[in-house]
């Protein structure tokens, strides 16, 4: 089977991609808005792009109203955001904060998760989750309908005993959530996971 996306209509092509690019990453990010509001929204449309100099990327769209969805709202006004990891006990409040409320609401409050103050930027860290990784805005590029952020990640903060001697965070010690097409996700466990050595081929 062959599908030319020129045939299909957004929604479709949408599906087909997001079941396509899996198992996706997920970035909880928090924010702060020009009033002091305290936002939280999952993001899967994600990715490390660069070590040197750190720099992820986040994909956000807009809300059905057509206005830019909070976090990139918060993202444009304030240059700083915060990238929290989801582990499977956070689930439930991570889906919460993927409800589309009302940009005057306090989405920690909504989703009765705790906000830590950051070292580097004003936006706050989401207490809960292990690992903390602090940017701020490398450079935004739209795309479409999309706003494509790039972050620097300044600062990272990780939960103690779970970075390993190699330097590595031990994800085999956190059960982290990825997301697949539609309402599925995956988990890592360490049952799930492998090793695999270069192989040694002349
Ligand atoms: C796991 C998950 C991943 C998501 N990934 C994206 C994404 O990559 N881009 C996007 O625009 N919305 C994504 N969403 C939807 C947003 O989280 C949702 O629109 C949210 O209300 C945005 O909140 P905000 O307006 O506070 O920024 C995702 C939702 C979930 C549950």
């Amino acid at each position: 089977m062959e599908i030319n996306l020129k045939d299909l209509d957004p929604k479709q092509i949408y599906k087909l991609m997001i079941s396509a690019i899996v198992p996706r990453p997920i970035a909880w990010v928090s924010t702060i808005s020009k009033e002091g509001i305290l936002n939280a929204a999952p993001f899967s449309y994600y990715a490390g792009v660069s070590s040197s100099p750190p720099v992820v990327m986040i994909s956000i769209g807009k809300k059905d109203t057509k206005e830019k969805k909070d976090t990139w709202k918060n993202i444009e006004e304030i240059g700083e955001f915060v990238i929290n990891l989801v582990t499977y006990e956070l689930v439930d409040q991570m889906n919460i904060t993927s409800i589309s409320f009302e940009s005057e609401i306090d989405e920690f409050e909504k989703a009765k998760i705790t906000p830590k103050p950051a070292t580097m930027v004003n936006a706050p860290l989401i207490a809960e989750s292990p690992v903390n990784m602090e940017c701020k805005t490398y450079e935004i590029v739209n795309i479409g309908k999309m706003g494509v952020i790039f972050g620097e990640v300044l600062n990272i903060h990780v939960k103690d005993d779970i970075l390993n001697n190699k330097g590595y965070i031990d994800t085999t010690k956190l059960e982290i959530v990825g997301r697949l097409g539609g309402a599925n996700y995956c988990l890592i466990t360490k049952e799930n996971t492998f090793q695999l050595k270069k192989p040694d081929i002349e």
